[in-house]
């Protein structure tokens, strides 16, 4: 039998059926793997099922070969794998997989609650209630932006971007507009845009849904924040690093862009004293794929490529 690390506690249907293929340990610490820790899991394990925090670093890889390195399948709980270095994975010979699609409509969802309750100031509004502080109803108070019939702008028209703007379009009447590196069929109603820029200037609300990782970080600069309209919401999906957060409070505190509704952050799960103290944000504990079924799905799909590269298969969701 395979040595099998999980590092954090998923579905226990998942787990049960780990513990009947591999010798399994579960780490039972809720927090993510340094550097190190990665490293010693690296030489002691056959395989990995690791999830966002684990740091499965270039230099992770580099000590791990130093000591020998046993593990070869780092089956990630997860689309998003931005916490391993797959070039320094592969050049170690260790496949690495994650779980797309399964999620991409919890994700989507939470996208939505971020639209809708940073327009409407709804976080805002009960923090305001339970504060002991609503006067009544007013015809003039807590107003916020409409939903149906804005502008929405993707910037990444993947699986997860397309849902949104399924959602937005089908459900709110919303014009979708979207930025994407390559030409990129939407496959509903909306419109490409040249540039970054462009979505950032036209859109009344900005949705990003890129993957994280090298190509994408900081894609939201200070001058494509800049871009923004005056009235326009910010909505990160994707991951904290792809925003220039300091750039992101500095706006809001300035009044030059409308609200903010983030699910990610930059230093996960330190979000900024400055942010936090903002009404006009919207922030959410990275709950995007925060549902029993997705979850479930989630560590069922995260078993079933190292279950295959077990059987010496190739890992169906393999990314390097
Ligand atoms: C969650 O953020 C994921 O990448 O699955």
């Amino acid at each position: 039998m395979k040595k099998l690390l999980i590092t954090r506690v998923i579905a226990q249907p998942v787990l049960d059926q780990a513990a009947q293929l591999f010798d399994l340990m579960i780490r039972k610490d809720g927090s993510g793997m340094n550097e190190d820790e990665c490293a010693v899991a690296l030489s002691a394990y056959d395989a990995i099922l690791p999830t966002l925090g684990d740091q499965f670093t270039a230099g992770a890889f580099q000590k791990a070969q130093a000591g020998g390195l046993r593990c070869r399948m780092l089956g990630n709980f997860g689309v998003g794998y931005n916490h391993i270095d797959a070039a320094a994975a592969s050049a170690a010979g260790v496949i690495v997989s994650n779980t797309p699609d399964v999620l991409t409509a919890a994700t989507a969802d939470i996208g939505m609650t971020l639209i809708l309750s940073t327009c409407r100031r709804a976080s805002e509004g009960e923090r305001m209630l339970r504060a002991g502080k609503w006067g009544g109803f007013g015809p003039k108070s807590m107003l916020g932006t409409e939903v149906s019939g804005k502008t929405l702008g993707i910037v990444g028209m993947g699986r997860i971007g397309q849902a949104v703007a399924h959602r937005g379009h089908y459900g709110f009447g919303m014009p979708v507009i979207y930025f994407n590196r390559s030409k990129k069929d939407a496959g509903l109603p909306a419109r490409q845009v040249e540039t970054l820029h462009d979505l950032m200037a036209e859109a009344d609300i900005v949705v990003v849904t890129v993957p994280g990782g090298g190509p994408t970080t900081k894609l939201i600069d200070r001058a494509a924040i800049a871009a923004m309209k005056p009235s326009g919401i910010f909505v990160n999906i994707s991951r904290g690093e792809v925003v220039d957060e300091a750039a992101l409070i500095d706006a809001l505190e300035a009044g030059a862009i409308a609200g903010a509704g983030l699910d990610v952050y930059e230093k996960e799960p330190y979000v900024p004293e400055r942010l936090r103290a903002l009404e006009n944000c919207t922030l959410l504990p990275h709950l995007g794929s925060a549902t029993v079924e997705t979850r479930q799905a989630m560590g069922q799909m995260a078993l079933d490529n190292i279950i295959a590269w077990d059987k010496g298969l190739e890992p169906p969701q393999r990314v390097n």
